[in-house]
């Protein structure tokens, strides 16, 4: 970056911070609220009614490779559940994230609502959805996402784009399926190696960010064992931000 880039950059960042228009009192005063996971969906909640952002629910996925290296890459949660609480999101299974998940089932993940000032960062175990959940979500999926599931062998080579294209015409002419027709096609099978994700809220922090970046900052754990199995209470610490 050129060096005389940064006072601005700077300045914008302060000017934002100083604002400061979202008061969280609840996360400023103690004692600290026992469950996160209510507020992480009221945040996303929100940021979807504040409509600044484009994709509040887009998360940063950071799992690890085989050789323990850290890998991360976009996602979009398509819920937040707030009981036990976890975060669902959907993808190819064969693809570079589902073979690490394979191999180590666990992965973090950090949404950022940069308009309100707040960042939630959850990890923790990771189970499958169920083919019945998969399907159901699949079968809501615009025809062009639904036929491109099928036709997109998710982080592995391509030749060229248009060998990609070739393949989404011929599926959709195999499916007699209109893509240029938005509308989700219910018959369209799910395929196999595409399905969800729930990863566990373990550790979850919630983050908000103060004036002179005084930030606040809380971070609650738990034990889940197994994943999924009945998690044990909260226990919740503030962090120096
Ligand atoms: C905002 C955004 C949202 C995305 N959402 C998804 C998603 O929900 N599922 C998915 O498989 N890929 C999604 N992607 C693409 C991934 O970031 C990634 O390129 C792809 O899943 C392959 O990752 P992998 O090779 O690490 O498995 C998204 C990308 C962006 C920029």
């Amino acid at each position: 970056m050129p060096s005389e880039s940064l006072p601005r950059y700077r300045a914008s960042m302060s000017a934002r911070n100083d604002r400061d228009p979202w008061p969280d009192a609840w996360l400023s005063e103690d004692p600290l609220p026992e469950d996160p996971l209510p507020i992480a969906a009221e945040w996303l909640a929100e940021a979807f009614a504040d409509g600044r952002q484009p994709s509040p629910h887009a998360v940063a996925l950071a799992c690890v490779d085989a050789a323990g290296d850290p890998t991360v890459r976009m996602v979009l949660v398509q819920r937040i559940e707030p009981s036990p609480g976890a975060v669902v999101f959907f993808t190819n299974r064969a693809s570079r994230k589902g073979v690490e998940l394979a191999g180590r089932p666990r992965a973090a993940a950090v949404f950022h609502f940069g308009p309100l000032s707040r960042q939630v960062r959850i990890s923790g175990p990771v189970t499958e959805t169920s083919g019945a959940e998969s399907a159901a979500y699949f079968a809501t999926r615009p025809i062009d996402s639904q036929i491109g599931a099928w036709a997109s062998q998710q982080s592995e080579p391509l030749e060229s784009r248009a060998a990609l294209l070739a393949e989404m015409q011929r599926l959709a002419a195999q499916y007699g399926a209109d893509l240029a027709n938005p509308a989700p096609d219910p018959a369209l099978p799910r395929p196999p190696h595409w399905g969800g994700y729930r990863l566990h809220a373990e550790r979850v922090e919630l983050w908000h960010s103060r004036p002179g970046r005084v930030h606040d900052r809380a971070e609650w754990t738990r034990r889940l064992t197994p994943a999924g199995g009945d998690p044990g209470p909260w226990t919740v610490q503030r962090l120096q931000p």
